[in-house]
């Protein structure tokens, strides 16, 4: 009987049962941006699941209660079948070592983002063995900040196209109700 792995599969494939290769995608994300988007798709199609982890940051104020910024990244990400949203405060690494996720997920947008991802990356791979696997983020999106968007629809601008839908709603909503 021969025991030639199928083709397309290598001698080392036989029998072997892989672990699920998780990374996680964490942020403030208030709102969540096409940007943002754009990172976590990709990083679903290179991950078996992806966590979207919001950092609850008390000392930082924001437009967005973490509630609502985790509702609109399910609605955002619903299509995705291995992306799920979190929220987390604390380190980063604290939340990877207890979930067992060995990969931080992040979009650069230019080089100015690099300098402190960079020592960022570094510290968490030097606190906990996690390492971190940057993406260039689409030059589409190289300009896009979710503070430039909350000031540019705080003032009544078209973020449109910078935004999911039902973000937009959420946006145009706050900015009414400021009025
Ligand atoms: O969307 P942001 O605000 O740029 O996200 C920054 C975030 C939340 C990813 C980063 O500040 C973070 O990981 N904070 C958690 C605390 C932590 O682990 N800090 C890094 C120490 S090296």
């Amino acid at each position: 009987m021969s025991t030639s792995p199928e083709p397309g599969r290598s001698p080392h494939d036989v029998g072997e049962v892989r672990p699920v290769r998780r990374a996680v995608c964490p942020g403030s994300f208030d709102p969540v941006t096409n940007g943002h988007l754009d990172i976590i798709e990709r990083a679903a199609h290179l991950y078996d699941e992806v966590v979207v982890a919001v950092f609850v940051n008390q000392s930082k104020s924001s437009l967005f209660s973490v509630e609502e910024r985790r509702e609109m990244l399910l609605e955002a990400t619903a299509a995705y079948g291995n992306v799920s949203i979190d929220t987390f405060h604390g380190l980063v690494v604290d939340y990877c070592r207890h979930h067992g996720i060995p990969v931080i997920v992040k979009g650069l947008r230019a080089v100015s983002d690099f300098d402190y991802e960079l020592q960022m990356a570094q510290m968490n791979r030097g606190l906990a063995g996690v390492d971190t696997l940057f993406m260039p983020t689409n030059p589409e999106y190289s300009f896009l900040a979710s503070s430039l968007v909350k000031e540019i629809a705080k003032w009544g601008g078209d973020v449109s196209s910078l935004v999911p839908a039902n973000v937009l709603k959420r946006l145009t909503e706050r900015a009414a109700s400021a009025e």
